[in-house]
């Protein structure tokens, strides 16, 4: 963050604390949280760094110096005997090999360790307890010592057997976590939007809402589910992986992803496999927890605080964080469209420093109301840049500035104007240099004509020296053209000269993405390409034409038909022909898939999906996102969530992978 004055850090600290208390209340308390986990991490890392910089603001009375939730006051209290933990977290790789490094040290030097991984289910912990094998009481873990009686409400989840399998004696403990699936959870906020009363921030939350109702009825309507962790009472059990059998014989549902693990390498394979399903589970987890196997060396290693050494939580990135927006500026796309971006404070979000975040468009910074100097939150999704999803108005300060959309382009100073019907602004001005400049790092792109050596920079120097106007000119550069340019060697202008030559041979379907034509991604450039073959059938399409293929809807179509009309884009094409541009044809190895279409759906143990698409394609079938009644096959994965009923709900054929090479090979 940036540095701030003594008197402004101050202000801060003290309206963080209120802000903290306020969504800690939220949580804790209400079971009703209006910002995510990693947002609220997010906002007390920054109020402890404040404080380490100015004790003096910090105190007793901040948040930061809580722990766990307090117990509502309408339940029975209760105390637990063996309290009730929590686990420290690691993110890193680097922090799990720590981790085993720091309990070697406690233990005999030449002590084999090995491990067991599970599920880190995102729910809450409760204790159950058996009385000759009779289900007696539960409660929630609280604050760990004192926690809360719900045994009635425990008592409606089918997953909790009321009675344990096999002879017991005496008092057993099982320890769990009770969550809501993400279906219930979906159709319980549909129910509760409907009643007019407030939707449940996730399903941890709603778990939690839902088990601490004075009302069992109302906890039996919500459909908790139950994954059993652990025995705490001592039965015999050398190691975790036989409590986790034993918790399988005594009639709990065993858990299908738990894990031996021989050493930390294939608990980090483990993980990262976990990582990859995480969005199919029909359940939410973090991470997942390893932990010493063997339950002698686990009770010898003792604990830390208030944590166990010998388990740890190995979670996922939080993919949110909270920064502050320094300047909101407009960038421009290849179709002249403005951007407005939000300039951040450099922020860790899931293990990537984020300093950009979109705003989209005029209406999302209204509905926002964000504004330059913000405390905003920011959500990243896979390799796309984050969004913005929501304001921290209370810790304004007054001097935000509101943005409002440039009515001339920043880059040639033409009039924009906001599209009728759109919520997009665009340049007027065609031959816009910043819609060209993207326009062309656009065409020499990874997935267009990949030309690496000409990277945004270079392109700029070109464009500036009038090298370059249109993508078509870079064929036309030489040796000599390059070298007198600052900064250029011999060898580097050897280099792309050799790089643009190669990239001349390309790829139908690369060939028509790198065209930058709006609406037209990479796999509708390969149904286009597959569709007409060769590029004179393409130019010459008929806006019917492109409506009747599969996949390309009726804007596509109106846009690509468009782009062909233009007299300007066929000039370039014939300029492409005239520069040496060799396209090739796309090849049907086999037309054993001919016409049939496929979805894919789950995770591909086998094959990658990209590997999948290719052997569709290349024995003549189609491939689309979603299944409707057009698709002819389905193929599932592992874990495969909606697709799958939609499928089914079809009458779709269903095949598995083995079944789907059968077909390809
Ligand atoms: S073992 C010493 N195993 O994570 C605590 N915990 O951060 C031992 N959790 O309060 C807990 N899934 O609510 C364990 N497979 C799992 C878990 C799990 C979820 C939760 C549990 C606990 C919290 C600790």
């Amino acid at each position: 963050m940036q540095e701030l004055s003594k008197q402004e850090a101050k202000k801060r600290i003290e309206k963080l604390k209120k802000e903290i208390e306020y969504h800690g209340r939220l949580y804790y308390v209400l079971d009703k949280p209006s910002i995510s986990d990693a947002a609220y991490d997010s906002l007390r890392k920054e109020l402890l760094a404040l404080e380490n910089q100015y004790p003096e603001f910090g105190g007793q009375n901040s948040p930061t110096q809580r722990v766990g939730g307090k117990p509502l006051e309408k339940f029975k209290k209760f105390a637990h005997k063996i309290p009730l933990l929590s686990l420290s977290d690691v993110f890193e790789e680097k922090e799990i090999y720590d981790w085993e490094k720091r309990i070697k040290k406690l233990l005999p030097p030449d002590l084999k360790i090995d491990y067991f991984i599970e599920l880190k289910m995102d729910g809450l912990a409760v204790a159950l307890f058996y009385k000759n094998g009779i289900f007696e009481k539960g409660a929630t873990r609280g604050d760990g010592y004192i926690g809360e009686d719900v045994t009635q409400n425990l008592k409606t989840i089918r997953t909790i057997p009321l009675k344990l399998e096999g002879n017991f004696q005496g008092e057993v403990e099982i320890r769990g976590e009770v969550f809501m699936s993400k279906k219930v959870f979906e159709e319980l906020n549909k129910e509760q939007i409907k009643k007019g009363e407030a939707a449940f921030a996730n399903p941890r939350n709603a778990a939690a809402g839902s088990l601490r109702q004075l009302d069992s009825q109302i906890t039996l309507g919500r459909k908790l589910n139950f994954f059993a962790y652990d025995i705490t009472t001592d039965l015999g059990r050398k190691t975790h992986l036989e409590t986790h059998k034993l918790i399988e014989k005594i009639g709990f549902p065993p858990n299908p992803y738990t894990q031996y693990c021989a050493d930390i390498s294939e608990i980090i394979k483990f993980q990262k496999y976990i990582g990859g399903l995480r969005e199919k589970l029909p359940y939410e987890i973090d991470g997942v927890v390893a932990r010493v196997n063997s339950n002698e060396i686990y009770n010898k290693l003792g604990t830390i605080g208030r944590a166990p050494r010998g388990s740890i939580a190995y979670k996922f990135p939080g993919l949110e964080a909270v920064t502050k927006i320094k300047d909101i500026i407009i960038q421009i796309g290849r179709t002249g469209r403005l951007t407005p971006v939000a300039v951040l404070e450099p922020v860790n979000v899931g293990g990537a420093t984020v300093s950009r975040a979109t705003l989209h468009n005029e209406d999302e910074i209204k509905r926002l109301d964000v504004r330059i100097g913000d405390t905003v939150v920011i959500k990243r999704a896979g390799d796309v840049i984050p969004d913005i999803v929501g304001v921290l108005k209370n810790l304004r300060t007054s001097k935000e500035k509101i943005f409002r959309m440039p009515n001339h382009c920043p880059l040639c100073h033409s009039p924009a104007y906001r599209k009728e019907g759109e919520v997009d602004f665009y340049c007027s001005n065609k031959n816009c240099y910043g819609q060209r400049w993207r326009g062309i790092t656009h065409f020499v792109s990874k997935n267009a004509f990949d030309i690496v050596h000409l990277g945004p920079k270079i392109i700029d120097k070109l464009f500036s020296v009038g090298l370059i106007k249109d993508p078509a000119d870079i064929f036309f550069l030489k040796k000599e053209d390059l070298e007198p340019l600052e900064r250029f060697a011999e060898k580097s202008a050897e280099n792309i000269i050799g790089a643009i030559d190669k990239s001349k041979k390309i790829d139908f379907s690369r060939f028509i993405y790198a065209l930058g034509i709006r609406h037209t991604g990479e796999e509708t450039a390969i149904n286009l390409a597959n569709y007409f073959g060769d590029l004179d059938n393409l130019t010459k399409a008929k806006l019917e034409d492109l409506e009747a293929i599969e996949d390309i809807g009726g804007v596509v179509a109106k846009s690509i038909f468009e782009w062909f009309q233009d007299k300007n884009n066929l000039e370039l094409i014939k300029k492409f022909k005239k520069a040496g541009i060799e396209i090739i044809k796309p090849s049907k190895i086999s037309q054993k898939l001919n016409g049939k279409t496929f979805v894919l759906t789950g995770t591909l143990t086998h094959f990658t999906r990209e590997s999948a698409k290719e052997m569709i394609r290349k024995s003549g079938g189609n491939i689309s996102s979603s299944v409707s009644l057009k698709t002819d096959f389905l193929v599932a994965g592992e874990a495969s969530g909606s697709k799958l009923k939609n499928a089914k709900d079809l009458g779709v054929k269903i095949i598995s992978e083995q079944e789907f090479l059968k077909m390809v090979q």
